[in-house]
C-alpha cells in the first residue's frame, strides 16, 4: 500500500515537471535585452537605482510558473509593465526564467584577481 502511494507521488511529480517547459538561458538573454528588463533591473539583475527602481532579480525565489504569471500581471503595473501573451510567448518566458537563474551576486573585490596583483 505504501509502495503504491510512493509510486503515485513519484508519477505526479514527474508529470508536473514534464508540464513545465524548460527554457534556454542563452535565448533568454536576448529576450531580457529585447524586452528592456535591464532598464529597471540592470543587466546583471542587481536591481535599479535612481529613476529605474526594479528590485534585484539575483537569486529570485519564484518558481517558473509563478514567474510567468507575474510577468503577465505584475503586482503593481504602474511600476512594472505587464508582458501579456500577445507580446511574449510562454516559451520566451521560460527562456527568460532560465537566464535570470544564471544571475550571480557580485564578487567581493578581494576575490577579483586583477585587483589583487
Ligand atoms: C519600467 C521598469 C520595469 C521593467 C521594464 C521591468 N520591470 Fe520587473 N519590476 C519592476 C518593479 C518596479 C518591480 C516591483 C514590482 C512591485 O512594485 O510590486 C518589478 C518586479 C519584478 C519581479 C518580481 C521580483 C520579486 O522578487 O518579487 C520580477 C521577477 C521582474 N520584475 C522581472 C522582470 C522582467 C523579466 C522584465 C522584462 C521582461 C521586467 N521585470 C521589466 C520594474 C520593471
Amino acid at each position: 500500500m505504501r509502495k503504491i502511494l510512493l509510486l503515485t507521488m513519484f508519477m505526479v511529480a514527474v508529470a508536473a515537471i514534464a508540464q513545465t517547459p524548460t527554457g534556454d538561458a542563452q535565448k533568454g538573454k536576448d529576450v531580457y535585452v529585447k524586452f528592456g528588463c535591464y532598464g529597471c533591473h540592470d543587466y546583471s539583475g542587481a536591481g535599479g537605482n535612481g529613476a529605474a527602481t526594479g528590485p534585484r532579480l539575483i537569486g529570485l525565489p519564484m518558481t517558473q510558473p509563478a514567474f510567468i504569471a507575474f510577468l503577465r500581471s505584475p503586482s503593481r503595473p504602474q511600476n512594472m509593465p505587464p508582458y501579456t501573451a500577445k507580446v511574449m510567448t510562454d516559451a520566451q518566458g521560460a527562456d527568460l526564467y532560465a537566464y535570470i537563474k544564471t544571475f550571480q551576486p557580485p564578487q567581493a573585490a578581494k576575490d577579483i584577481p586583477l585587483l589583487n596583483q
